[in-house]
């Protein structure tokens, strides 16, 4: 089962680059088909759900799995079930989930209890999880790890990455290491949902960054062993700072990512680093037009009139 997944491009980023001294490159995973690098993992989890005759997919999600996982079902002629948390995820990624037929159940709780609730539906039915617990999903989104590597052609310094669920980090360095290298591990929480950073579950974890907002990742262990071993680090960033790289992309790199997708940035903005680095963009901007439209400048609008439309767009 595949769209198509991968072959992401990795953009040079001059201005970033300018700030800190190192070398930046983006790896635009929001250009995968449904937007997201879920994509990766989740062509693999779905073929494999097909091969066991599973009549059904379901993942607990913040937005993008959900979007993935009704892609690939629909694709396969599954059915897909997402539990999401009630109000939290971006317009764009719900508007995916119901168009490619997934039936979407909105919970009112956050993404863990979402998770927790998901993993006794599938202990009970003949239905496949295709979260990042599935090891299929890790095998998948590894390829980025291989793709970064051929695209520089070696690996970079340092790899650059949001962590919500920790999926994305544990694949990361499942990759690196099939590929025979290590490069250090700079992974960033937001500070309102920080559990890795603080060492213990957050109960109410909230963020700016929807995607990113969970208290309790499932991949804890996979995610503090990958920065043990590559002597990274796993840091906090603020939503302020998050939006300030969020903005940064846009305006000054021509590159349009979502909020969690900036923390990569915002933390390599904040604490540094050396040499050739990667930042992880994890989705595309358009999936969160709500949070775009608050960052930017008004809109103006005028009559049809010639004088009144120069001055606006002269700025005046
Ligand atoms: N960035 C984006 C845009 C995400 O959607 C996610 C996770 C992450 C980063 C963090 O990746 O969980 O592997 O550490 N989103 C999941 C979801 C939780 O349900 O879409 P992770």
């Amino acid at each position: 089962m595949t769209l198509e997944e991968g072959d992401t491009p990795l953009i040079p980023a001059p201005a970033i680059s300018e700030l800190t001294g190192c070398q930046v490159w983006l790896k635009y995973e929001g250009l995968n088909p449904t937007g997201s690098f879920k994509d990766r993992g989740m062509t693999v989890a779905v073929s494999q759900a097909v091969e066991e005759g599973a009549e059904a997919v379901l993942c607990a999600s913040t937005g993008n799995t959900a979007a993935s996982a009704a892609a690939y079902a629909a694709r396969a002629g599954l059915r897909g079930a997402v539990i999401v948390p009630e109000g939290k995820i971006a317009t764009g990624k719900l508007a995916q989930a119901l168009m490619h037929g997934a039936r979407v159940i909105t919970l009112r709780g956050n993404f863990d209890q979402a998770l927790a609730i998901t993993r006794q539906v599938v202990d009970r039915n003949p239905i496949a999880l295709v979260n990042s617990l599935n090891d299929f999903r890790i095998e998948g989104q590894k390829t980025a790890a291989f793709e970064v590597c051929d695209q520089l052609g070696e690996a970079p310094d340092v790899l650059s990455i949001p962590v919500g669920n920790a999926g994305n980090v544990t694949a990361y360095w499942k990759g690196f290491q099939e590929y025979g290298t290590a490069p250090v591990l700079h992974g960033y929480q937001a500070a309102g949902a920080a559990p890795l950073v603080e060492g213990k579950p957050v109960d109410n974890p909230e963020t700016v960054a929807s995607a990113i907002r969970i208290g309790n990742p499932a991949r804890w262990e996979n995610a503090m062993d990958a920065f043990t071993s590559s002597r990274g680090e796993v840091r906090a960033v603020s939503d302020d700072e998050i939006l300030e790289a969020y903005r940064l992309l846009g305006r000054r790199e021509g590159v349009f990512c979502e909020p969690a997708s900036a923390a990569s940035v915002a933390g390599l903005l904040k604490y540094g680093a050396e040499g050739v680095v990667v930042c992880v963009l994890t989705g595309h901007g358009l999936k969160d037009p709500t949070t775009a439209m608050g960052q930017a400048e008004p809109v103006v609008t005028c009559e049809p009139d010639l004088e009144q439309v120069e001055r606006a767009v002269m700025g005046s």
